[in-house]
């Protein structure tokens, strides 16, 4: 039973862990200064001038959309969707590849640190919507959701463990390796990355650090963009709309 291993795997670290918790004193002092003056603010205004560089702003954006201007927040608000003529649910990077494609301006990587600002910047003109991702909006996201649901639940890697096996209701709130396992959606992942990684000293995305969990519990790493991690996303972003969490970014991580 998976229970049972991630019970031993969390016993095991807990005789490692010590007096030591998820923050020292030391670093609780540094995440309260850092909430007041977020270090990723920088990234967000440098995303913001890149956006209207390469992209050419929130009109480009609507447009593209096929949406009002003025729509744009509470619609960021509801990704990763089903673009019709993209073909495919996606998230808000690869919208903006899709219109530097239209353009015929040089591509952006999805892993590249400049797309990594825009999309902080183009998530954070939702800042204070709630997250409302509506998975029976047609049935290209529905399928999304559902893969996302099994790439979460299932057990893989040397480990067998799989996403929900650390991130469960059951197991929620343990401390594994010094830190407290958490909630996705009580802690509205899904509207708080990109954040800035204190442990990384840089922005990071919310694909990227699924990427970290995955390293971290050996389950092989699924590519960013690809099917399986929009997916993913999709599912994280329904656990924070269910309990009706608001965009804020950029948000401040361990
Ligand atoms: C072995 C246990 C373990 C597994 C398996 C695991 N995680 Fe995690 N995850 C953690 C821990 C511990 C943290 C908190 C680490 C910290 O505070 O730095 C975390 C943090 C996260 C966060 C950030 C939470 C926030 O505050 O926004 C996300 C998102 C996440 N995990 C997603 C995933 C996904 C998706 C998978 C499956 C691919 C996964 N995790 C698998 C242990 C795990």
């Amino acid at each position: 039973m998976k229970g049972a291993i991630v019970a031993t795997i969390v016993a095991v670290s807990i005789a490692f862990a010590g007096e030591q918790f998820a923050m020292s004193d030391a670093d609780r002092a540094m995440y309260e200064e850092m909430l007041q003056n977020n270090p990723a603010d920088i990234f967000v205004e440098e995303g913001g001038e890149l956006f209207e560089e390469m992209i050419g702003g929130e009109v480009v954006m609507a447009k593209f959309l096929g949406i009002k201007e003025e729509k744009l927040p509470n619609y960021i608000a509801g990704f990763p969707r089903y673009i019709k003529k993209m073909g495919a649910v996606v998230g808000l990077d690869q919208v903006m590849q899709a219109i530097l494609a239209e353009k015929k301006k040089k591509p952006l990587k999805l892993d590249d640190p400049k797309m990594f600002s825009m999309l902080a910047y183009v998530k954070s003109l939702a800042n204070g919507e709630k997250i409302n991702i509506n998975i029976n909006a047609d049935k290209h996201i529905k399928a999304s959701y559902k893969l996302g649901e099994k790439t979460y639940m299932t057990q893989r890697g040397g480990r067998g463990l799989s996403c929900n096996s650390c991130h469960s209701k059951d197991i929620i709130g343990t401390i594994l390796r010094t830190q407290p396992l958490p909630d996705l959606g009580d802690n509205a992942s899904g509207g708080t990355w990109p954040a800035y990684r204190m442990t990384k000293s840089n922005l990071t995305t919310l694909q990227k650090r699924f990427q970290g969990c995955m390293e971290n519990a050996l389950l092989a790493v699924i590519p960013i963009g690809s099917k399986e991690m929009v997916a993913l996303e999709v599912y994280v972003n329904k656990l924070a709309t269910d309990k009706q969490k608001e965009i804020a970014i950029p948000g401040l991580k361990r």
